[in-house]
């Protein structure tokens, strides 16, 4: 599949996005670890999302699925049974990493499997600490990685320091923690992503928090609870960029989610320059909310450090501000970005020189220098979701047409993404905000 995408001249719009990504996994592997039944509301009915779905199902779970973004999860305090065939994580490295923490402690062999792009990323990262936990983690393929074999069995508590800032890695190990006697605890570099913590507190289960490390007791189970998951702010991003880089264009959206962990690309594009407003509405275990951005002519900003896990899926959009932002940007410290879907840092140097953007591509990093007018171009996913939207996002800003080919890939994140686009691109024809409900913008997937 391709997409076709010319220049928006205005926009104004108001919009509801999918289920957070990460929360909508963390959601199905808790509910079905508690000790009864769980309702799921808000789920992301994407790829990722519905291969932890099924492969919980293949764990033996009963999950029901009324609508489709809502689940009746039948937890089974965490004892599964093994599964009769291969589990299919498909493009999710969450599912793969959070899964083997749960398998690391069950009494029986589990073979996981992924796409070509799964395939070639590293485990490693989860294989030690599994190991030391008393898992045997094998992976088939070279320089470890999947298929992932675990089995399990025993487990006892570590007391882990990540060499890696990965909410994977520190969730992988706290789920196995869940049953290992003894207290284990993860300390992780800089902060990342504390999706888990935060649902195993709302579930019953306090984890204990100091600074950068995080300790759980085993033998705990999580209580049944209902949950409600809030729209992903990394979906959101694509269209909070497209918006901050518009001088006069305002844009809102509602009900996503506003875990500080999670909002570094709204510090980013305020230094950039636009106008952002966070309102908090509620806490269901996570903070929730409402943005509104005005757009602005952006400028070049630097990003590194503590600040690259926080926006670690937004760096390919926030890429794309960067080219149209006058100065040059600087990113570093995001060599992660090499073994994600893609290397993210390769293409989005690549497709930027193909639109006319000088580009230094550092080994962690890129040199964007923005300002220019973009050039339409022909550009290829490369299998990766946030590489097709990021572009896309470019083409709404660019002389000339875009295509983005191979753009299947979205449906792991963001089934539906193309008709919000066009209804984005469409907004500023018309005199009120362009009202986007998230019911009308996600076709189900099964
Ligand atoms: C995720 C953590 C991040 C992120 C990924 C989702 C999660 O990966 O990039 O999209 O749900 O825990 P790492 O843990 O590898 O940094």
């Amino acid at each position: 599949m391709h997409w076709n995408i010319q220049k928006c001249p205005a926009l104004n719009c108001e919009i509801e996005v999918p289920g957070d990504k990460s929360i909508s996994h963390r959601s199905v592997i808790l509910s079905s670890i508690s000790t009864g039944p769980c309702v799921v509301r808000g789920f992301l009915a994407s790829e990722d999302c519905l291969s932890t779905m099924a492969a919980m199902r293949a764990l033996g779970v009963e999950i029901e699925r009324p609508t489709p973004t809502s689940l009746i999860i039948h937890g089974t305090g965490g004892k599964f049974t093994a599964p009769t065939s291969d589990i299919d994580c498909g493009n999710s490295g969450t599912t793969m990493r959070l899964l083997s923490g749960l398998l690391a402690g069950q009494p029986f062999e589990s073979r996981l499997v992924g796409d070509p792009s799964l395939s070639k990323r590293p485990m490693k990262r989860i294989m030690d600490p599994l190991s030391l936990m008393g898992a045997k983690l094998t992976a088939e393929g070279a320089n470890q990685r999947p298929p992932l074999r675990v089995q399990g069995g025993p487990l006892q508590a570590i007391d882990y320091q990540s060499p890696v800032a990965s909410a994977q890695v520190k969730s992988a190990v706290l789920l196995a923690g869940l049953f290992a006697p003894g207290v284990t605890s993860v300390t992780e570099p800089v902060l990342s992503r504390d999706h888990t913590e935060r649902m195993l507190e709302y579930f019953g289960i306090a984890p204990v928090r100091e600074g950068l490390k995080v300790s759980v007791k085993g033998g705990s189970r999580p209580e049944p609870r209902d949950f409600r998951v809030p729209g992903d702010i990394s979906s959101a991003a694509f269209w909070l960029v497209a918006a901050a880089a518009s001088p006069g264009a305002h844009l809102r959206i509602n009900q996503v989610g506003l875990n500080p962990s999670r909002t570094g690309l709204l510090a980013v594009l305020t230094r950039m320059g636009a106008r952002v407003r966070e309102f908090f509405q509620r806490d269901h275990g996570e903070p929730i909310g409402t943005v509104d951005i005005e757009g602005a002519a952006l400028k070049a900003t630097h990003i590194g450090g503590k600040e690259i896990p926080n926006v670690i899926d937004e760096l390919p959009v926030l890429a794309v501000a960067a080219a149209l932002a006058k100065g040059t940007t600087t990113i570093s410290d995001a060599g992660e970005l090499r073994v994600k879907e893609t290397d993210r840092l390769a293409a989005i140097a690549g497709h930027l020189r193909a639109m006319g953007v000088p580009v230094v591509e550092k080994d962690d990093g890129l040199e964007i220098t923005g300002g220019a007018p973009l050039k339409g171009a022909t550009l290829d996913s490369l299998g990766d979701h946030r590489i097709a939207m990021a572009f896309a996002v470019a083409g709404l800003f660019a002389e000339g047409e875009t295509v983005i080919t191979g753009t299947e890939c979205v449906n792991t994140s963001y089934p539906g993404f193309y008709d919000v686009l066009q209804k984005v691109r469409l907004s500023g024809d018309h005199r009120d905000a362009t009202v986007i409900k998230m019911e009308e913008s996600l076709p189900a997937l099964d």
